[in-house]
């Protein structure tokens, strides 16, 4: 077969769909025709991607006639339903939502970790990590084929963004309700004046949340036992030790992940420098001297994994500790699914 394959994106007025539609515009074109899909309340709704408007239709099992490839950038129970129908008109459904990610016939793709196993898709889904994990993936596993992966301990400082545009509403409200009222002082202050925590469990704005997802087994959250199990799963390494605190703070997109990494052999900062500055995906941002380490401002809005702060660990020759940003909608959501994407399309054309 060599022909541009067709492309529906599932979810195309989100917060993923809408980055995706952006990434689609600027990257090298190999898609036949695209199509937006969203849900009811969308539908009719003209959205531009490669400089045109395209009318955004409702998600429908016709909606995938002639469709080759679909992006799913939906919730779970959206994608836990309509992935398997599409994969059943024989198209190859790429899933960002967490409904599949640890399903063992359903793959977990980095391409710049484990491209390979994008082919080996037996129910006709492949799966795209969830944005924590996805941040610290490229540089990790550079780190992991030089020294061997022992052990992680993460702290994130996640963007609202993670949480869908209904977080980014509610961070930008917020701001708005605080600004110039001098609170944040006082305990409960925040409490009082932001009537809506949108899909925070507490204010978001001027404060950290040690919460991200649901409860989970032994009191953890969703989202640190996604970075602990997805982790495994891409890096191949079913015993990997991972202990994640996953935090939301008021940043609007942009995930920040301080890493504690133990290795089966001994490190040396240089030498870990140089792995992550040759390492796909990843630059190396890390003169602390003249100020030069990744924020979320700086990383916003750019497609590669950011790293600085590289220290071998004063107490154990073994251990690096690391502090890694990624755009959580770019890298951690839409660039992967658009990568993942074009290895399919890729199969069409060879
Ligand atoms: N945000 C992130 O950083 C991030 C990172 C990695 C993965 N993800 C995952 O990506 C997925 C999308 O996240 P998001 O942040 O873009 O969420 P979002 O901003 O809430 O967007 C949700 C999208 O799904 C569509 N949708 C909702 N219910 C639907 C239904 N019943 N039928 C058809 N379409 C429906 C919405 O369409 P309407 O506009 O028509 O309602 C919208 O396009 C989620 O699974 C999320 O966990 C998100």
């Amino acid at each position: 077969m060599t022909r541009k394959p067709n492309l529906a994106v599932v979810g195309a007025t989100g917060a993923v769909g809408t980055v995706m539609l952006g990434i689609l515009s600027a990257r090298e074109d190999v898609w036949g025709e695209i199509r937006l899909i969203a849900s009811p309340r969308s539908a009719g709704r003209r959205l531009t991607v490669r400089g045109e408007e395209v009318e955004v239709v409702a998600l429908s099992e016709e909606a995938f006639d002639g469709i080759d490839i679909a992006m799913f950038d939906v919730p779970d129970e959206v994608s836990a339903q309509w992935a398997p129908i599409a994969a059943a008109k024989g198209v190859v459904a790429v899933d960002n939502s967490g409904a599949f990610r640890m399903d063992e016939d359903v793959p977990l793709v980095v391409p710049e970790v484990n491209a390979a196993a994008a082919r080996l898709r037996p129910r006709g889904i492949i799966a795209n990590p969830n944005c924590t994990t996805l941040t610290m993936m490229c540089g990790l596993a550079a780190l992991h084929s030089e020294y061997g992966l022992r052990e992680l301990v993460v702290a994130s400082y996640q963007a609202a963004s993670g949480a869908g545009q209904s977080g980014v509403d509610a961070l930008r409200d917020q701001i708005e309700q605080v600004a110039g009222t001098g609170v944040g002082e006082q305990t409960g202050d925040l409490r009082a004046v932001i009537a809506d925590n949108g899909p925070f469990p507490t204010p978001l704005v001027l404060n950290a949340i040690p919460w991200a997802g649901s409860l989970g087994e032994g009191g953890w959250s969703s989202e640190e036992l996604k970075v602990r199990n997805e982790s495994r799963k891409i890096l191949g390494l079913p015993d990997l030790k991972v202990s994640a605190t996953c935090v939301r703070i008021p940043v609007i997109t942009t995930h920040a992940l301080a890493v504690h990494a133990v290795f089966e052999r001994e490190v040396s900062q240089e030498h870990a420098q140089e792995i992550l500055r040759d390492a796909p995906g990843v630059v190396l941002y890390d003169d602390p001297a003249a100020g030069e380490f990744p924020t979320p401002n700086d990383v916003v809005g750019t497609d590669p994994t950011w790293v600085g702060r590289v220290r071998r660990s004063l107490d154990d020759p073994s251990a690096l500790d690391l502090f890694l940003c990624g755009d959580n909608l770019r890298k951690g959501a839409a660039l992967n699914t658009a990568q993942i994407a074009e290895l399919v399309a890729a199969e069409f054309t060879a």
